[in-house]
């Protein structure tokens, strides 16, 4: 079993689109072993993607991810990232496969309605970033 870190994006929040995506995760076989909803604040976007913080989409980016409630998760599930990435689709809605969450969600590039984490060590920076131990229950 591995875990991952996936984000409900506001404007999935907003449209009301939480319950399809959580079912549409759990018939795929993921746990969704920690899950709340919150309104990030800036500071706290920013520090999760600290990564992205050169890039030109930064501050659009960080401040998109305040402007409403998201739901973060832990899933669990054999291959988790690869598999909630699948599940996800591409980055860009326009290059998504179909069936993916975001070919059938995403507004665009920047409301792309989910987020998921790329690799092992983004997966436990991530999880950690917002869920204590206590928190997840498998
Ligand atoms: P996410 O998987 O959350 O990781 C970083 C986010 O930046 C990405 O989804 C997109 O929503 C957003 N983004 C905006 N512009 C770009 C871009 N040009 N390339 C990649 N990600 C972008």
């Amino acid at each position: 079993m591995e875990k991952t870190f996936a984000i409900i994006k506001p404007d999935a929040v907003e449209r009301n689109l939480t319950g399809k995506i959580l079912s549409r995760t759990e018939s795929k076989g993921f746990r969704i072993v920690a899950m709340k909803r919150v309104c990030l604040t800036l500071p706290e976007a920013e520090g999760f993607y600290h990564v992205h913080k050169e890039r030109p989409f930064f501050k659009d980016l960080t401040q998109y991810m305040c402007t409403g409630p998201v739901v973060l998760m832990v899933l669990e599930r054999e291959n988790g990232i690869k598999a909630w990435r699948e599940l996800m689709g591409a980055t860009n809605p326009a290059e998504a496969d179909e069936g993916t969450i975001r070919k059938d969600f995403a507004v665009n590039l920047e409301k792309n309605s989910v987020h998921g984490s790329d690799a092992p060590e983004t997966a436990a920076f991530e999880i950690s970033y917002f869920f204590n131990p206590a928190e997840i229950s498998s």
